[in-house]
């Protein structure tokens, strides 16, 4: 085991989803597409889109609701990352637009990180590192993205896939033995072409589902064998919410009952670097979580993939 594991506090967790839904049906109007190709391939029921939100809008939402779960003192954060592929502008950072509005005007470090899907888990790795230089008192970790702008509306191989919505933890530094976390994070800059964004999403679908399966069943490996835990030691995985079909093949390979993945991508479709947390953020309203152990792991664009294992 690698002694110099980060120690972290887990504070809380939000989520912003935008009222408008895009449902399969209003899909089978723009493409060539069925209700029953859409659940059948992918499990995904219906996704939403932000109208009138932008990203950094989204992102201070979702904080906020992090931040009302436990009457959080906000004036504790001095750190803000935020993990999208589809900030409000090239510059200033989305992380920047969120700390004003969260009016944070005392000194805190912020900016964006992009590793598509998995920029969330990249995130919370860096920040728990940034956190153990005891430099900073908290830190809030954003995934949000607005992937209907970057969706091509007459790609049936994409449009049905992606949805908009944001997720957020607060995390402190603890000098617990306890609140030892686990990250495994990396890329294959090498398979870089099999999805990308130029102006809109494109992918080689299959190629994507391939290593999808292989490195979601790798990096679960890897985090448990890195913590000298066992799959009964985990409350919850919280997978990338891509597609059901890829996450039923998870649980087989890995062994893991799939009762013990959590899913609500039926009802936001893939929302990349958000889709991690958004889900946590739904664990926190389902269950009373404190102690709990829960598995992240997912993969992106890049390709990238890591995982993670927090005590809540
Ligand atoms: N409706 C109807 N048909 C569709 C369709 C849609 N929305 N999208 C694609 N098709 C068609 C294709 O054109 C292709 O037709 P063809 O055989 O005539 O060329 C066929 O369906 C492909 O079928 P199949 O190979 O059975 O699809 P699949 O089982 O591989 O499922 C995906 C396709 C995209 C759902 C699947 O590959 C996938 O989920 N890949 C990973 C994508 C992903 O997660 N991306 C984000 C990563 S962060």
């Amino acid at each position: 085991m690698n002694q110099n594991q980060p120690k972290i506090k887990i504070i809380s967790s939000g989520k912003y989803t935008p009222e408008m839904v895009i449902s399969n049906e209003d899909l089978e109007k723009l493409v060539d597409t069925s209700n029953e190709w859409i659940v059948s391939r992918t499990g995904i029921l219906r996704r939403r889109k932000a109208v009138n939100e932008n990203t950094s809008d989204m992102a201070y939402q979702a904080a906020m609701h992090a931040i009302n779960r436990v009457h959080y003192d906000k004036s504790k954060i001095d750190l803000i990352i935020m993990a999208t592929i589809t900030g409000d502008q090239m510059t200033p950072s989305t992380a920047n637009f969120v700390q004003a509005k969260l009016g944070l005007d005392h000194e805190v470090m912020s900016f964006d990180i992009n590793a598509a899907c998995t920029g969330f888990v990249y995130g919370l790795e860096i920040a728990s590192a940034l956190l153990q230089t005891n430099r900073f008192r908290a830190a809030l970790v954003i995934g949000g993205e607005i992937l209907t702008k970057i969706v091509d509306y007459t790609d049936r191989n994409t449009c049905v896939l992606f949805g908009d919505g944001a997720g957020a933890m607060i995390i402190e530094p603890s000098d617990d033995q306890n609140d030892t976390a686990y990250f495994f994070n990396a890329a294959k800059g090498d398979m870089n072409d099999s999805l990308t964004v130029k102006k809109f999403i494109e992918m080689d679908g299959k190629k994507v589902y391939q290593f999808a399966v292989s490195a979601m069943e790798q990096a679960i490996h890897k985090i448990l064998n890195e913590s000298q835990l066992t799959i009964d030691d985990i409350d919850m995985v919280i997978p990338h919410q891509a597609n059901e079909r890829i996450i039923q093949s998870v649980a087989k390979s890995t062994g893991i009952p799939i009762s013990k993945f959590m899913m609500n991508l039926s009802e936001y479709g893939n929302t990349s670097a958000a889709s991690i947390p958004l889900t946590i953020s739904e664990y926190y309203d389902q269950n009373e979580t404190k102690g709990k152990k829960i598995l992240l792991v997912g993969f992106g664009g890049g390709f990238t993939w890591g995982s993670a294992i927090l005590k809540l």
